[in-house]
Parts: C-alpha cells; sequence; structure tokens
C-alpha cells in the first residue's frame, strides 16, 4: 500500500530508542523527514550519524529536549517547523513509564506523559492546522486495564492520554486535523523495558508472558506499521480513535 508519506515532516519525541526509534525509522523508510529528541545527547549524535547511512534518501534531524520541560520542548516544536517549512504528522511516544505508586512518580507521569503530550499538541497544532496534519499518541493497554502496573500512575494517565488525544480530535476536526491513539500491548525491545524485566525479574515475565494468546510479545515494527498508516491519508476517516496493538492481550471488549 503506498502511504503518500514521501517528503511529509514528521516530528517525533523519545526517537532515538525502543518503540521511538523504530517509528522514526518507519517514516524515513516512507520518504519522510522526520525531526526527532531524547535526553541523551551522545545517542542524538550516534543514531544521526547512522540514519544517515541507512536513509541517504531522507532527512532524520535529532535534538537534545526533555520533553518534562515545557519550554524545551515547544522551542523544539517551532524551530523544527521553522527549519523544515511546517509539520505534517506529530507523533506523542515518551512516557516516564513511572509505575510505582508514590508522590515522585505520579508528578513524573503527569509531567512527562500528560502536560508532555498537552504542550507538544498545543505547539504543534498552529501548523498542523495549515498542513491539516495529525496528531498521534502512544498510550498502552494498561490504560485501558487495571493490569500488573496497578495501582500507580502508569495506567491511569495513560487513560488520560487517551480521553485527551481523543478531544483534540473533536476540536481539530472541523480544522481538518486528525488526532489518534495507539495503545500497545507488550512489546519486545532489547534492550529496553521487556527485555529488562526478563533479566531481573524473570518470574514476571514468565506470568506477562503467558497472558499473550499469540504466544508471544509483539515487536516495534508492528506498532510503527500502525503509527505510519494512521499518519497517512489513508486514514484519512480515522480521527478519535484507539487503536490496539496488543495481539488480543487485553480480554474487555472495546466498544
Ligand atoms: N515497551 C512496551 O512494552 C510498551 C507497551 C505499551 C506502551 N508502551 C509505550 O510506548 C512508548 C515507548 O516505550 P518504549 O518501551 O519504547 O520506551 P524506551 O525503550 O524506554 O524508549 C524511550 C525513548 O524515549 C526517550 N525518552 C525517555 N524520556 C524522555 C524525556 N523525558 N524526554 C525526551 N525523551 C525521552 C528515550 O531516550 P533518553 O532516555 O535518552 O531520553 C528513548 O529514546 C511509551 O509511551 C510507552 O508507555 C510501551
Amino acid at each position: 500500500m503506498h502511504l503518500g508519506l514521501e517528503k511529509k515532516i514528521v516530528l517525533v519525541t523519545g526517537g532515538t530508542k525502543g518503540i521511538g526509534g523504530t517509528i522514526t525509522r518507519a517514516f524515513l523508510e516512507e520518504g519522510a523527514t522526520v525531526h526527532y529528541c531524547s535526553r541523551t545527547k551522545a545517542d542524538i549524535e550516534a543514531s544521526e550519524k547512522q540514519l544517515a547511512i541507512d536513509f541517504p534518501d531522507a532527512r532524520a534531524i535529532g535534538a537534545t529536549v526533555d520533553v518534562s520541560d515545557q519550554s524545551q520542548l515547544s522551542e523544539w516544536v517551532k524551530a523544527s517547523a521553522e527549519q523544515s517549512g511546517g509539520l505534517d504528522v506529530v507523533v506523542a511516544n515518551v512516557s516516564a513509564l513511572a509505575i510505582p505508586d508514590d508522590v515522585e512518580s505520579w508528578r513524573n507521569a503527569f509531567q512527562t506523559d500528560l502536560l508532555g503530550l498537552h504542550t507538544l499538541a498545543q505547539a504543534a497544532i498552529p501548523y498542523l492546522e495549515k498542513s491539516k496534519g495529525n496528531i498521534i499518541s502512544i498510550a498502552s493497554v494498561s490504560g485501558i486495564s487495571a493490569d500488573f502496573t496497578s495501582p500507580g500512575p502508569y495506567g491511569p494517565v495513560k487513560a488520560a492520554v487517551i480521553h485527551y488525544t481523543a478531544s483534540l480530535a473533536r476540536q481539530l476536526a472541523p480544522k481538518g486535523v486528525r488526532a489518534n491513539t495507539i495503545s500497545p500491548g507488550n512489546i519486545y525491545v532489547d534492550p529496553g523495558v521487556w527485555s529488562g524485566i526478563e533479566k531481573n525479574m524473570p518470574d514476571l515475565f514468565k506470568s506477562q508472558m503467558d497472558l499473550n494468546p499469540m504466544g508471544r510479545m509483539g515487536k516495534p515494527e508492528e506498532v510503527a506499521n500502525a503509527v505510519v498508516f494512521l499518519a497517512s491519508d489513508r486514514a484519512s476517516f480515522v480521527s478519535g480513535s484507539n487503536f490496539k496493538v496488543d495481539g488480543a492481550l487485553c480480554e474487555g471488549v472495546q466498544f
């Protein structure tokens, strides 16, 4: 399927590693220009070099940005849009991955996942209105089920990400801007969250692996494929959706 994402200008938060790193590569494969960020300068420098080799016909521009810092984040959005001449797609991928049920984790989760998404969206909307572009938030099935991460901030904040993104979809639809959420299930990346749990908490890893009806966890490419589809005009009437990529992990039926 031809997605028509060539020359589109895309922003991905947390684009050096894990799911965000794979999303960045998926857009570059489609010929898009990708601005991506993370907090670690050395990773930005190394990934820029590698992406220039792997995708000589596309443009990947990294920046050291902490999405929990509102002014850094909105300046990066504006600078990226000015540099590349606009914005077509924004992917809010970063999470504090804050699971413990303590005040510091709740604060981190709110500041990074929710306020980070709000700041990103508010800075990007003027550009997306011009391009009739779209926003994709990466939430989690933990936002729609009280799973092993409960009680704690991770699930509730992801639920708020789904809700806020659906609200954006309603607000922005008359202006031709779409907004959707993708909720991954267990996605195995090495190094990553699940490879760390496999090493340090093998019992938890086994119990969570056993819950997957497909007998395996997902691959980051399987999330990235859904992202590029939703970002493209092939999904031109899809807005306000929460698209699960979980291999039927969730038992609940989503109405
Ligand atoms: N992995 C899963 O099984 C799974 C399942 C459901 C949902 N998700 C969701 O998918 C998204 C990505 O998860 P992941 O597992 O791929 O995470 P990850 O492997 O930890 O990668 C996170 C990326 O974000 C960057 N990052 C983290 N905090 C940042 C911040 N404050 N500012 C800027 N960049 C930041 C990291 O680089 P630096 O550390 O250098 O900043 C890295 O590039 C998250 O929203 C997560 O909740 C993941």
